[in-house]
């Protein structure tokens, strides 16, 4: 059995500021249920747009109070196992998609909750789960098809550089929207047919000019003006998935005044659909398999962000460096080496 304490983030108070609603607590480390499995977490996956909304108490699906824990994917060893759990050993590598049990160094979870891989790398917590909810969006929200064109905005982050992927392999045409030289470069690197840096070029120009029938699938991560540019431009029939709205995450929602939506809709019979990968729980499995088939079979390639976040201390500016759209890939924080 392990000895000692262990450090976890935890929302004390709903704040607007991330670093206001948090606290780092010292515990003993737990002993894990007869069914549950102890794991040493070496990585876990900062999901700040998601991270923000909690602090916010804005996330009506989940309806926690403070205190609540934090973070949600993780990687790691398993250090201690329940007497009534077979199929897994000490030492044994795990990924874990558990609310809660992302921002902390060690975590118990019962063991059918536990995924074994070969390595506790952190490419695994982009394909899990960021890249099983850009598969299901796709898929199951887009209705993703061969030799369409396909936008993906914020396509050079975590979940928008599997999102260009998968609509690749779909044989799409891929544009993909980013905010940096740096981000373009992997996006090209990733096959993406057009890319669009919005610093220099304007987006609804682009596709206007480039893309007179419009867009016929969507993935918008981005909300706000890039989210009203992708309705304009979408093509008659066109599909457009609101994945999420980083850009609205650390402000009030924007009121508008415009006509209803389906001024703009009606007349192309185009839809908008709102992408939620909770309420799409059955397709995980099936997804995540596939994920990490191709990923091991290298016909996707996973971008981690280069810049390194160690220790739960980190966290904080972690989820502020990815608000800020500084990112290429998936952000990640370390615990240890
Ligand atoms: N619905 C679901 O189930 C689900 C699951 C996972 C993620 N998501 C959503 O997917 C989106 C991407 O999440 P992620 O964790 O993978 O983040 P990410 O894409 O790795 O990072 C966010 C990116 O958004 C872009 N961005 C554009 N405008 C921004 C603005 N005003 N402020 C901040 N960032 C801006 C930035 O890239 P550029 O500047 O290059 O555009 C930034 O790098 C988020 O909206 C998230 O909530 C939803």
């Amino acid at each position: 059995m392990q000895s000692g304490t262990y450090k976890k983030l935890v929302v004390k108070q709903f704040s607007s500021d991330f670093q206001s609603a948090i606290a780092i607590e010292e515990l003993p480390i737990p002993t894990p249920n007869s069914d549950e499995l102890l794991i040493r977490n070496k990585f876990a996956g900062v999901n700040a747009g998601f991270d923000t909304l909690l602090c916010q108490g804005n996330v009506p699906y989940v309806n926690l109070t403070p205190p609540f824990d934090l973070g949600v994917e993780a990687v790691g060893e398993i250090v201690a196992i329940g007497d009534a759990v077979d199929g897994f050993d000490v030492g044994n590598a795990v990924a874990t998609i558990a609310r809660g049990g992302g921002y902390r160094e060690y975590q118990v979870v019962p063991a059918h909750l536990a995924v074994k891989i070969s390595e506790a790398i952190p490419e695994i917590l982009t394909l899990m789960p960021t890249g099983i909810s850009a598969l299901v969006a796709l898929e199951q929200a887009g209705e993703m098809r061969s030799q369409e064109t396909v936008l993906v905005t914020a396509a050079a982050g975590g979940t928008g550089h599997i999102a260009v992927q998968l609509a690749k392999l779909a044989g799409n045409h891929v544009i993909g929207t980013c905010g940096s030289e740096a981000k373009a470069q992997l996006l090209q690197e990733l096959g993406c047919d057009r890319i669009i840096n919005y610093h220099q070029e304007d987006l609804h120009g682009v596709l206007q000019n480039e893309y007179p029938n419009g867009i016929n699938l969507v993935f918008d991560c981005v909300g706000s003006t890039v989210f009203d540019t992708c309705v304009e431009n979408l093509a008659v029939r066109g599909r457009l998935v609101s994945i999420g709205f980083i850009s609205e995450y650390a402000k009030a929602p924007q009121p508008i005044l415009q006509p209803r939506i389906y001024h703009k809709l009606f007349w192309k019979a185009a839809s908008v659909r709102a992408f939620l990968m909770p309420h799409y729980a059955e397709y995980m499995v099936e997804a995540r398999d596939r994920l990490l088939d191709l990923f091991y079979s290298q016909k996707i390639r996973v971008a981690i962000n280069p810049t390194p976040f160690y220790g739960i201390e980190s966290i904080p500016t972690a989820v502020n460096y990815l608000l800020t759209g500084k990112n290429v890939g998936k952000v990640v924080v370390q615990f240890y080496r």
